[in-house]
């Protein structure tokens, strides 16, 4: 008997995913970057956390995805993994730890599965990575791509408007689609792109798509915990459904409690030995 024991449940695999989508159950997916966002996620029901290079923005202020270190994504997917249960959990390389060759790649890959415990990796990119993840797949590591707008390429970009408008980007996003999946990805994030393309790159695979800003067609869908939880409030683009208002839920509490320090209402008689 496992010493988890007294936790067991249905895992989500990548298996459980493939099936979802051959069955047409909607995946959901949310991004995480400690342990008590990870276990309220996991007890809630979401399938996928993803350990994201967002991280770089959301946890650490930075203005893109690039700055974040692997010891950082590290420090990061180690504590959300202490935190789940059932749902499966895919780690960002992040920038600088894969691009280089292939070999690179799968050091950065082993890494993050030797030292967090988490079931994946995500890439960002088509053709370029391709040898890539090839590597990390013959070595047994589940990988997810990235196709659209890409983060760590926002230099490049310029922008982080919708991409694969034209038909020449959105030629070579159907071509790194088929691919991905052709070099054993499990999954593909499609981030800002029209939803007829996501539409017809979903309908084309049979590994599942996640969509963030990619529309309803895809076979699952990813969201960043602090745009739907509205811990961010300067973020609001048009695919981002906001579920709750916690700046202002926090930003008030803590007020609250300003205020009754200040007036020695808190604490009282009964919360004190
Ligand atoms: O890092 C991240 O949060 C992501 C999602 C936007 C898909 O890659």
């Amino acid at each position: 008997m496992s010493v988890h024991a007294n936790k067991e449940v249905k895992k989500v695999t990548t298996h459980t995913l493939q099936r979802m989508k051959a069955v047409g159950e909607k995946i959901s997916m949310i991004t995480a970057y400690d342990f008590s966002f990870a276990r309220l996620f996991d007890e809630a029901g979401i399938d996928v956390i993803l350990v994201g290079d967002s991280a770089s923005n959301v946890m650490a202020g930075h203005e893109t995805t690039l700055p974040i270190t692997l010891d950082q994504m590290i420090y990061h997917a180690s504590s959300v993994i202490r935190g789940i249960n059932r749902c499966f959990v895919v780690v960002d390389l992040p920038f600088g730890t894969y691009q280089a060759n292939s070999k690179e790649a799968l050091a950065s890959a082993i890494r993050i599965m030797k030292e967090t415990g988490a079931h994946a990796v995500k890439l960002e990119g088509g053709e370029e990575v391709l040898e890539s993840v090839k590597r990390i797949v013959a070595a047994g590591i589940p990988v997810m791509g990235h196709l659209g707008l890409t983060p760590q390429s926002i230099y490049k970009f310029g922008t982080y408007t919708v991409r694969a408008k034209e038909e020449a980007e959105a030629n070579k996003l159907r071509q790194d689609a088929k691919l991905l999946q052709e070099a054993g990805c499990f999954g593909v994030v499609l981030e800002k792109i029209p939803a007829v393309l996501a539409k017809e790159v979903s309908e084309s695979l049979v590994i599942p798509t996640i969509g963030i800003g990619a529309g309803m067609y895809c076979d699952g869908q990813v969201l960043v915990m602090h745009d739907m939880l509205g811990i961010n409030t300067e973020f609001k683009p048009r695919f981002l459904r906001q579920y709750l208002n916690l700046h202002e839920q926090i930003t008030g509490a803590v007020k609250n409690y300003v205020n009754d320090v200040k007036a020695k209402k808190f604490p009282s008689d009964k919360e004190q030995y």
